[in-house]
């Protein structure tokens, strides 16, 4: 069944206190409303419709995609009012599917569901909550006015539920309605014809002086519509995020849910509640996470690689058999099998590692390709560099990259040793096989196989006495 969507995405999210619009804060590396765009698109629907109102500018700005169309709300008089502002932009679909901007984490079955329950009608989508305050309760036959459910009930079973006859309003309810805890969601599938002739209708005649997008249920009703729910089986699948404080309660829900992936996938991690997954983590098998380890974009492991404690890994692809050990950074690297990095080791973008490579503590490498068995094991800067294979970095070996003007590359050939506390002058090129003496400052091209250093000669000054104190 073809879809229209609209995500709702006006309101201001006083309780942020932040000068970014609400939808855009970040969970899991990614906005609020690109994880409900995310989870609209892979329903494919003829059309996404999102309505902005605070932050207006900047919500557009950074969801812009041609398959995104905007809806502009000022003022913000309500869900139903925020619908009406959508509808223009409507595509042809049958139905349409309305989401909220600040409830990211509704998963694609619990929607795919909910809009089966609207094939007959209309669907909203509830959840149980054991307090819940500030939500509008979902109001059933027999449940408050004495009357009986619309299905009678046989002995010994528990009732079904009544037919849904309206949403209330936490601020409109009475006690007896505030006692529900059956909640309405707010994201509700809708027959397109009829949801346009009902935001027609709506009033705003109530305590809020706000159109509802929830008064549709009893016009619904008038007209013969039949009004269904789908039940989200877990309450995080329709909270919202109003604040810090809630936002903070969903990043962790939804880490907790990434780890269990990881585990029922065979992925070991020392501790399941310290991990974050920032976008994506593919592992292959036998791939072990030790904790506080973050991983940002498109992280892929393959087979049999330990990431020690404390890492941080943004857009790494990692071969099997590798080690990292613990306080490494990598980003935007391609690391080969059985190479060992870190401890505090640095990877920076364009960093290309081939297989048994070690990068020891203190070594930054960026934009260099490093051959097959070279070590660079301690206090070292590689970068605009091709190094060959089975080279020899000795600590603190610089290659001086930048003239604080224009970078320049540094070339040095297979099997190469380089002191320690060498700087190499780039443009420069370092033979195969060549030695280059500790303490060098290398210029110009040192010859493959000859050892090469530039040191001044140590003297020692017989005739030297040390300082005397002047007597005055
Ligand atoms: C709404 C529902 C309530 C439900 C609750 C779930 C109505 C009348 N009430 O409450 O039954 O339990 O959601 O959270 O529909 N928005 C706009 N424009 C507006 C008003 C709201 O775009 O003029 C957007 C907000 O940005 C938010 C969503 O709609 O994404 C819900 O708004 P919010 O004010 O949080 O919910 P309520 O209207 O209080
Ligand atoms: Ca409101």
């Amino acid at each position: 069944m073809s879809l229209n969507v609209i995500i709702l995405a006006a309101g201001q999210g006083k309780r942020m206190h932040s000068a970014l619009p609400k939808v855009l804060h970040p969970l899991a590396g990614k906005s609020l409303l690109r994880h409900v765009i995310d989870a609209a698109r892979a329903l494919h629907p003829a059309c996404i419709v999102v309505v902005t109102g605070h932050g207006g500018e900047a919500v557009r700005e950074a969801m812009a995609a041609p398959d995104i169309a905007f809806a502009l709300q000022e003022p913000q008089l309500g869900t139903g009012h925020a619908v009406m502002q959508a509808v223009p932009l409507l595509g042809a679909a049958a139905t349409t599917l309305i989401l909220y901007g600040d409830v990211p984490l509704t998963p694609i079955d619990t929607l795919k569901s909910l809009v089966g329950a609207a094939s007959g009608g209309m669907a909203i989508l509830t959840a149980e909550l054991d307090d819940a305050t500030g939500y509008g309760r979902m109001v059933r036959s027999g449940a408050i006015d004495g009357e009986r459910p619309a299905s009678g009930a046989i002995d010994g079973e528990r009732p079904s539920p009544g037919r849904i006859t309206r949403i209330v309003e936490h601020k409109d309810a009475s006690p007896a309605e505030r006692a529900i805890r059956e909640v309405n969601s707010g994201i509700m599938a809708v027959p397109t014809a009829y949801l346009k002739d009902w935001l027609s209708k709506l009033s705003n005649n109530n305590v809020q002086g706000e159109y509802y997008l929830t008064d549709i249920v009893p016009l619904a009703l008038a007209d013969g519509v039949a009004v269904e729910s789908a039940t989200a089986p877990h309450a995080w699948e329709v909270s919202g995020v109003n604040s810090k404080a809630q936002l903070a309660e969903l990043e962790r829900v939804h880490q907790r849910n990434i780890a269990t992936a990881l585990l029922e996938a065979g992925v070991t991690l020392a501790d399941p509640a310290r991990i974050d997954v920032r976008g994506l983590l593919s592992c292959g098998q036998d791939v072990r996470i030790d904790v506080n380890c973050v991983f940002e974009g498109d992280v892929v492991l393959g087979n049999d690689i330990v990431i020690g404690p404390n890492c941080v890994l943004k857009n790494v692809r990692i071969k099997a058999g590798t080690r990292v050990e613990a306080f490494s950074h990598l980003e935007d690297a391609e690391v080969g099998a059985h190479c060992r990095i870190g401890p505090y080791a640095r990877l920076r973008p364009g960093a290309q590692l081939d297989e048994h490579v070690h990068i020891g503590n203190f070594v930054e490498v960026k934009k260099s390709v490093i051959g097959a068995g070279s070590k660079a094991n301690h206090l070292a800067y590689i970068g605009d560099s091709e190094v060959g294979k089975k080279v020899n970095i000795g600590a603190g070996t610089i290659t001086c990259n930048y003239d604080g003007v224009n970078k320049f590359k540094t070339i040095i050939g297979d099997g190469a040793f380089i002191g320690s506390d060498s700087t190499l002058v780039a443009p420069v090129t370092i033979g195969a096989g060549a030695y280059i003496g500790a303490g060098s400052t290398i210029t110009k091209a040192a010859p493959g196989g000859k050892l090469t250093l530039t040191r001044a000669k140590q003297l020692t000054l017989d005739a030297w006495k040390p300082p005397q104190k002047k007597s005055s």
